[in-house]
């Protein structure tokens, strides 16, 4: 206990403008009168003009990321969106989520690339591992693959990244509870196994059906820092309530019992 709780929304491929207006103002609202705990806003991309416009320095513990970024420079990449593009808009941004790299097929060469590509352009890499299925070697299957990804950074440079363990398993496809979450305790192993690769003072959040009613159980395990939240994050109440919860896990969780 007693710690600054981080909460990522991942908005993936959702919502109108109108929508992502209506959420961040929302967001915004909620968050004037939380402590402890750091809300990451990532929209679709198109929106993060809007939802940065909103969020930008009016709270310090409010602010927005990207769902992913190129591996190239600026230049001549049509529909590729480059760090230095959106260097001083976006804090953040989420590499390697399962969705992609089942998808669009991306390599750990390239997840690789997007990372030094983020840090180059001081946006925090959200770098996301999971396994497929759950089984007794999925933790030394994880840590392997999360240093492949990080291979030639510094122990400084990983620091500055978030690991977000998220297994394939657990993310539901867009319903609130239509998948169920990884338990609070195995999420908790996994995460203190993958301290072997990352520093011990690099935050490790957990993602995959994490809601307003389970998240208490996951941000007060001692190994994780917060969360990555998917469907939660675009219901306004439901997410509301999620922050809320998550704030007693904090320093200031007096306050919120
Ligand atoms: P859900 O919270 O909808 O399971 O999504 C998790 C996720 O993929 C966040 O990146």
């Amino acid at each position: 206990m007693g710690k600054t709780v981080l909460v990522v929304a991942n908005w993936k491929s959702n919502g109108s403008l109108a929508d992502a207006h209506v959420l961040a103002m929302g967001v915004r609202n909620e968050c004037e009168h939380i402590d402890g705990v750091q809300v990451v806003l990532c929209p679709p991309a198109v929106w993060l003009t809007e939802v940065r416009n909103i969020v930008h320095d009016q709270i310090h513990h409010l602010a927005v990321g990207l769902q992913d970024i190129s591996s190239e420079p600026a230049g001549a990449y049509t529909g590729e969106i480059a760090a230095a593009l959106v260097a001083g808009l976006a804090q953040f941004v989420i590499i390697g989520h399962s969705e992609r790299q089942r998808l669009y097929r991306e390599s750990d060469e390239q997840l690789h690339e997007k990372i030094r590509a983020a840090l180059t352009a001081s946006i925090t890499p959200v770098i996301c591992v999971g396994e497929q299925q759950q089984s007794s070697t999925s933790k030394v299957t994880l840590a392997r693959q999360l240093d492949r990804v990080l291979h030639t950074l510094t122990a400084t440079q990983r620091n500055q990244c978030i690991i977000a363990y998220e297994p394939v398993w657990a993310i539901s496809k867009g319903k609130l509870k239509s998948t169920r979450p990884a338990s609070a305790e195995y999420a908790n192993e996994v995460a203190e196994y993958l301290h072997r690769v990352v520093p011990a003072t690099t935050k490790i959040i957990y993602g995959g059906s994490v809601d307003a009613a389970n998240v208490l159980t996951f941000v007060a395990q001692p190994h994780l820092d917060g969360v990555l939240v998917g469907a939660a994050s675009l219901h306004l109440r439901e997410f509301s309530t999620l922050i809320k919860n998550a704030a007693k896990a904090s320093d200031h969780a007096d306050k919120y019992r």
